[in-house]
C-alpha cells in the first residue's frame, strides 16, 4: 500500500433526516488506500450527524484522524499531530467552543488505551472495524463519557455505514476504490496488519455489486477494488458456488457503463490461474499488477514466512506476462530485515533486474512490537539499512524512468479524470496508471480518449489526441 498521508474531503450528501447542527469535520488520512477509503466512508456517516467536511483543522468542530501503524514513523506522526490538536482544543475550549478529537484506524487499534492514557484530549479512539459506531462514540463523548472502542464487530459495518454520499451539484471522481475485503491470515513475521486488522474477511457479492453499481450510477468509470489481501477474497456465486477474485472481477465487468477495473493489493500465493487468466480475458482488468515479494532472499523470505521462494515469483510473473504481455508491474521491498547480509541484499537487487518494474515502493524494516521480526536477535543496524535502501531506490527509479520513456511513441487510450495545471489541460490515468496531460474541454471528463504519448515529465506524461 502506498499512499502517504493522502488528505481527505469526502463530498457532502446532505441526507441528514432529522434536525442537527451544522458541524464540519476535518478527516486527515494517513496510510494506505483502504483507509482513504474508510475516511470517505466515516464523512458519510458523519454527513448523517450533519457535520460537512473542511480541509482545515482551524475551521473544524471534529478532526478525525485515520492512523497507520504499518512502520514506527507513521504511528509517530499520529502523537506529534494529537500534540498539536491538543492545543488548538484549549484556544477554542477557552472561547466556549466545541472541538472534538477522534482518533481511528490502525493506530487506534492497537494502541487505543495508550492513546487514552497519554492524551486525555482525544474524546474518540475507534478501530477500523466499528466506524459505524462512530457517530453514537461522539454522542457519549459530547455527553462527557470518553469511547474507546476497539472491539471487533460481531455485525457487519458495511450494512450499518449509511449509502455513499452523493455529491452536490459536481459529479464525484471519475475513479473510486471499493474495499472487497479486509484482514489478513498471513502473518508475515514484520507485519502488524494480521493484529490491526484482524483475519481475512470477504465482503458479500452482492454488496459488492450494490456498492459499484451506485458508483457507476454517479459517473465513476473506474474501480479499484481493495483488500489487504485481495486475491484472497472469495464469495458465493450465482448457483451457490465457490468463487474467487476473477469471477468477481468478471461480474462487475457487466456493469453497463463502468470501463475499467484494478485491484490491490496481492499476495503471490493467491495469484490463482482464474486470476492470470482474467488478466488475459478482460480487457477492462488494466494492464497493471501490485505483487509484492518483499526480499530477493530465500533466507529472508523464509524467515519473513512469505511462503513462497523468490523463483516461484518469477516464475509467477512470467505466467502473468505470458497471459497479457503489456503488464508494469509494481512491488513493495523491505531492506535490512533481522539477519539480512550483503549477499541477501544483492539477491534483491538482481532479483529486481531480474523482474523489472515500472513502480515499486521500499522501506527500511521497522520493528513493530509485538511481531514475531521484532523478537529476532539480528537486527540490521540503521546506518546499514540507509545505505541498502539508497542503492535499491536508485535502481528502482531508473527503472520506473525506463519504463516511462519507453512509453513514448506508444498509442494508447486514457481516462479523462480531472482538470490540469493550465486551463485547456486535463489529466488522464493511462492503463499503466501514470499520469497523463492532454488538451481536451472539461466536459469530456470522464470520457476515454486515444492518444500518443510524447513526452515524460518528472511524475507525468505528456500526450496529444492520437
Ligand atoms: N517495516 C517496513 N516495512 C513494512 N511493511 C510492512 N510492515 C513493515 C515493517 N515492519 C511494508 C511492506 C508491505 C507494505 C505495505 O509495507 O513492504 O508490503
Ligand atoms: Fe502484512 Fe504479509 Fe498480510 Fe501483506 S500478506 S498484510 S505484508 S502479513
Amino acid at each position: 500500500m502506498t499512499q502517504d498521508s493522502a488528505e481527505i474531503t469526502a463530498p457532502d450528501d446532505g441526507m441528514s433526516g432529522e434536525a442537527v447542527a451544522s458541524r464540519k469535520v476535518f478527516i486527515k488520512t494517513y496510510g494506505c488506500q483502504m483507509n482513504v477509503y474508510d475516511s470517505s466512508r466515516m464523512s458519510d456517516a458523519l454527513a448523517a450527524e450533519g457535520y460537512t467536511p473542511t480541509d482545515s483543522a482551524d475551521d473544524a468542530d471534529l478532526v478525525l484522524l485515520n492512523t497507520c501503524h504499518i512502520r514506527e514513523k507513521a504511528s509517530e506522526k499520529v502523537f506529534s499531530a494529537l500534540g498539536r490538536l491538543r492545543d488548538l482544543k484549549r484556544s477554542r475550549n477557552a472561547e466556549g467552543r466545541e472541538f472534538m478529537i477522534g482518533v481511528a484506524g490502525c493506530v487506534a487499534q492497537a494502541e487505543g488505551e495508550e492513546i487514552a492514557r497519554r492524551e486525555p484530549s482525544v474524546d474518540v479512539v475507534i478501530g477500523p472495524q466499528t466506524y459505524h459506531r462512530l457517530p453514537a462514540a461522539l454522542h457519549q463523548a459530547r455527553a462527557g463519557k470518553r469511547v474507546v472502542d476497539t472491539e471487533y464487530a460481531v455485525e457487519d459495518k458495511f450494512e450499518h455505514l449509511p449509502q455513499i454520499a452523493k455529491a452536490k451539484g459536481s459529479a464525484r471522481s471519475v475513479t473510486a476504490f471499493l474495499t472487497v475485503q479486509e484482514g489478513c491470515d498471513k502473518f508475515c513475521t514484520f507485519c502488524v496488519v494480521p493484529y490491526t486488522r484482524g483475519s481475512e474477511v470477504s465482503r458479500p457479492l452482492s454488496q459488492i455489486v450494490k456498492e459499484a453499481e451506485r458508483l457507476v450510477s454517479e459517473g465513476v468509470r473506474e474501480l479499484t477494488l481493495l483488500g489487504q489481501n485481495v486475491n484472497a477474497w472469495t464469495g458465493t456465486g450465482a448457483r451457490g458456488e465457490q468463487i474467487g477474485l476473477a469471477q468477481l472481477l468478471h461480474r462487475l465487468a457487466d456493469i453497463p457503463g463502468l470501463a475499467r477495473l484494478r485491484y490491490t493489493t496481492s499476495h503471490p500465493r493467491d495469484m490463482d490461474d482464474g486470476l492470470i487468466a482474467a488478466h488475459r480475458d478482460l480487457r477492462m482488468l488494466m494492464p497493471y499488477l501490485h505483487l509484492p515479494i518483499q526480499s530477493g532472499s530465500d533466507r529472508i523470505l523464509k524467515a519473513m514466512n512469505r511462503r513462497h521462494k523468490a523463483d516461484e515469483y518469477v516464475a509467477l510473473i512470467e505466467r502473468v506476462r505470458a497471459a497479457r504481455p503489456d503488464i508494469a508491474l509494481s512491488g513493495d521491498f523491505i531492506v535490512g530485515f533481522p539477519g539480512e547480509t550483503d549477499a541477501d541484499f544483492e539477491a534483491t537487487l538482481q532479483l529486481v533486474r531480474d523482474v523489472g518494474y515500472a513502480q515499486a515502493y521500499s522501506f527500511k524494516y521497522s520493528e513493530r512490537p509485538g511481531t514475531p521480526g521484532a523478537e529476532l536477535a539480528d537486527q540490521v543496524a540503521d546506518a546499514v539499512k540507509t545505505e541498502r535502501l539508497a542503492r535499491l531506490q536508485e535502481l528502482l527509479l531508473t527503472q520506473q524512468r525506463q519504463f516511462a520513456e519507453d512509453c513514448v511513441g506508444r498509442v494508447t487510450d486514457i481516462l479523462l479524470e480531472k482538470p490540469g495545471r493550465n486551463p485547456g489541460q486535463l489529466i488522464g490515468r493511462s492503463p499503466w496508471l501514470q499520469s497523463v496531460n492532454v488538451d481536451a474541454k472539461k466536459s469530456q471528463i470522464g470520457d476515454i480518449i486515444n492518444v500518443r504519448i510524447t513526452g515524460t515529465g518528472p511524475n507525468s506524461l505528456f500526450a496529444e489526441m492520437a
